[in-house]
């Protein structure tokens, strides 16, 4: 299949265009660079191993998007373009419903258009606010904790209402629990602007000596040592859901909505010291006063996605740690230095039909 990836030179995205490469299909990008570093690309294409056009297209230019869907047939897209900050997003609420809501609604109206009707949306577990029990089923109550979390909750419930009117619509919602770690070959991988505020990448930076310490958000939580649980998912696992959920809904003609999360909680101290063990440096930390906002425990029951999609995650969280260090290491400063130098293949580049797209990386 040939597959539009909206945000896919950010995080997830990037990890997820080499698993759809692994596994045959095409891959064309779209992404705003609002989030991402233009040095993925090269890398992207090498990893590949073929050609990957990358457009930078924003999902709310209309025109721009509907350009991109004529001059390729898709046959599906695979949607992660989203700011993800939740600080930020109590900050700048209106940017965040802007780009993450309008933006959808661009892109299912020019997907509609254009007759393309399976989606793949990015969720997050962040829609189940602070769960009643753990671990967490699909079927837990829906909630809203802050404006980032409103954006995925009314995505789904919009992307659900364009299902229900179009019967022909397939749609994935995957809902993410913490995803971490990095591609084996540490070319890509997390690169949070400025001060990291979730804790792998703080853990790594910490590591790498950019930041002097760590603060663990509250030492009393009712958990394990009594700091927060969560249940860490590694990147390439993730990656991989999303082509089985692809692949789900074309095989068997049906929308989803799963877990995505290894159901394995996972506290704070726990995963410093699995840092600890896979990078050989010590990660000085204090304890501090809770995050507010911040719940005990949340991990998934994830076995709906195990038993709809045959997916479930394989890597524990010392390869996780391993991997997200193996990246800070060759990256210590993201995208912006490497350590190695990373040869880039030449590719050849593809004919770029429109002008409107044709601003590509
Ligand atoms: P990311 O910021 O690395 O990637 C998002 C990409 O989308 C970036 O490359 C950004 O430039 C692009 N983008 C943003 N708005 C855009 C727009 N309007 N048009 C085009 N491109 C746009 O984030 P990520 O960690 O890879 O997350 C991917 C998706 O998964 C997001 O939707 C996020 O909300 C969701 N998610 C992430 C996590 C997490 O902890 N990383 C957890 C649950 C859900
Ligand atoms: C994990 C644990 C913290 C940083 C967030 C979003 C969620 C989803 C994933 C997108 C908690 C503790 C953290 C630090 C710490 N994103 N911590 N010191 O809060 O589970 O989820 O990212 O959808 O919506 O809310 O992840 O990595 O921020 O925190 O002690 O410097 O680490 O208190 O227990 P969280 P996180």
């Amino acid at each position: 299949m040939r597959i539009l990836v909206c945000g896919g030179a950010g995080y997830i995205g990037s990890h997820t265009c080499l698993s759809l490469a692994e596994r045959g299909h095409q891959v064309v990008v779209a992404d705003s660079g609002v989030n991402s570093s233009a040095r993925v690309v090269p890398r992207l294409r090498r990893l590949a191993g073929m050609p990957v056009p990358v457009h930078r297209v924003d999902l709310r230019d209309r025109g721009a998007l509907s350009v991109l869907f004529a001059t390729y047939r898709f046959d599906a897209v695979l949607h992660f373009a989203a700011l993800k900050a939740v600080g930020d997003s109590c900050r700048r609420p209106l940017e965040y419903f802007d780009n993450n809501i309008s933006g959808t609604i661009v892109l299912l109206q020019t997907m509609q258009a254009a007759g393309v009707r399976r989606l793949v949306f990015s969720s997050s577990a962040t829609v189940y606010g602070e769960p009643a029990q753990v671990p967490v089923r699909e079927d837990a109550a829906l909630s809203v904790m802050n404006p980032y979390g409103r954006t995925k909750l009314v995505a789904e419930q919009l992307i659900g209402d364009l299902c229900t009117a179009d019967t022909g619509f397939r749609a994935a919602n995957l809902r993410y629990f913490n995803p971490v770690g990095a591609h084996a070959s540490g070319l890509i991988g997390e690169d949070p602007c400025g001060e990291p505020t979730n804790l792998m990448p703080y853990i790594c930076q910490v590591a790498v000596g950019v930041r002097e310490k760590l603060r663990v958000f509250g030492g009393d939580y009712p958990t394990v040592d009594g700091t927060g649980v969560r249940d860490y998912i590694h990147v390439v696992d993730l990656a991989r859901a999303h082509v089985d959920a692809l692949e789900y809904m074309v095989r068997e003609d049906r929308s989803v909505t799963v877990n995505l999360g290894t159901g394995r909680g996972v506290s704070v101290l726990e995963l410093v010291h699995a840092f600890e063990r896979a990078s050989g440096r010590r990660i000085p930390y204090e304890i501090v006063d809770r995050r507010p906002g911040d719940a005990a425990s949340v991990f998934a029951d994830p076995s709906l996605a195990q038993e709809l999609l045959g997916w479930r995650a394989e890597f524990d969280v010392d390869a996780m740690c391993r991997d997200a260090w193996r990246w800070q290491a060759m990256n210590p400063e993201g995208y912006r230095t490497s350590v190695r130098r990373t040869p880039v293949m030449r590719v050849r580049r593809p004919k770029i039909v429109a002008a409107r797209v044709a601003d590509a990386y």
